[in-house]
């Protein structure tokens, strides 16, 4: 008789929670508690559960919120969609996946993805970061930031907001953006090296600003992880970046450096 009260309560209970908060069976009514008791009991574990739910979506919002990105749909992007066009991308794919298994698992590492224009290291970024972002439990903060962007969110800063590039970065400030980068547990810094020199013949040097900048954004990375994607070999960047910049954010792990060689670019395969 106790039980089909219970279960009937519990029915109704459920009828105005939110969808997803499942009430567990450990919420059936003790021996001996008033309804009261078993009441408040629900709605105190209900309150733990839903401030868990919140707190989940918040860090899963990082992403979306924090990120800076030139090319829509990086935020879409899932390892379903990933065409194996060759058994080069198979592998690839699938090493790329193994390490989004790890950063899923709390592991901490950089991560490099090197290799020729258009053969897919932006994508498979995304993917792992995406991956990460809604699988990671505890939830992690993932961002997205392109090295391009972040340039010209850096050399802006040096100039009055009215005579600032575009209207997006009139209303950033790169100080928030640091604050966001250094929280992050998983960074993507994308086609790190385009945003210094366009051509891989012909590399100078970083200009101070930039070089300060990508300082303080290896500096705080320290203990979290970052995943660079480039056109560009460790000692290429050395000689646009101190090495002492670029030593920090990339890895001596040979797992962990990704060469997207022998694949063709998916640029070309379509045009
Ligand atoms: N295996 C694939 N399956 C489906 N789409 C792909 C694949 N590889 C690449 N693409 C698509 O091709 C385009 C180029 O890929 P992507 O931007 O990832 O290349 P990249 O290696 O980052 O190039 P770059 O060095 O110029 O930045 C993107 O639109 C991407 O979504
Ligand atoms: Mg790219």
């Amino acid at each position: 008789m106790e039980n089909i009260k219970a279960a009937v309560n519990l029915h109704e209970l459920k009828k105005h929670m939110p969808d997803d908060i499942e009430v567990s069976n450990e919420l059936m009514r003790k021996d001996g508690e008033s309804d009261r008791e078993w009441h408040d009991r629900i709605q105190h574990e209900r309150e733990i559960k839903y401030t868990k739910i919140l707190e989940r979506k918040k860090v899963r919002g990082f992403l979306r919120r924090f990120s800076y990105y030139n090319e829509t749909g990086v935020l879409k992007h899932t390892f379903k969609a990933v065409e194996m066009t060759s058994e080069a991308v198979r592998n690839t794919a699938k090493h790329v996946k193994k390490l989004a298994d790890e950063y899923k698992n709390g592991q901490i590492f950089n991560m490099v993805l090197q290799g020729e224009p258009g053969t897919g290291k932006s994508m498979l970024a995304s993917c792992l970061l995406n991956d990460v972002n809604n699988n990671a439990d505890p939830a992690m903060r993932c961002m997205y930031l392109s090295a391009t962007l972040f340039r010209r969110l850096a050399m802006d800063q040096n100039r009055d907001v009215d005579n600032r590039d575009d209207k997006l970065n009139k209303a950033i400030d790169l100080k928030n953006v640091m604050d966001h980068i250094k929280d992050a547990d998983l960074l993507v810094l994308d086609d790190l090296g385009s945003e210094t020199s366009m051509q891989i013949t012909n590399i100078k040097p970083a200009n101070e600003t930039m070089q300060k900048a990508l300082f303080d954004l290896a500096d705080s990375r320290q203990g979290k992880s970052t995943i660079i994607t480039t056109n560009y070999s460790s000692d290429d960047l050395k000689l646009m970046y101190n090495p002492k910049i670029i030593d920090r954010i990339f890895t001596a792990n040979k797992d962990h450096v990704i060469k997207f060689d022998g694949i063709t670019s998916y640029r070309m395969l379509h045009n």
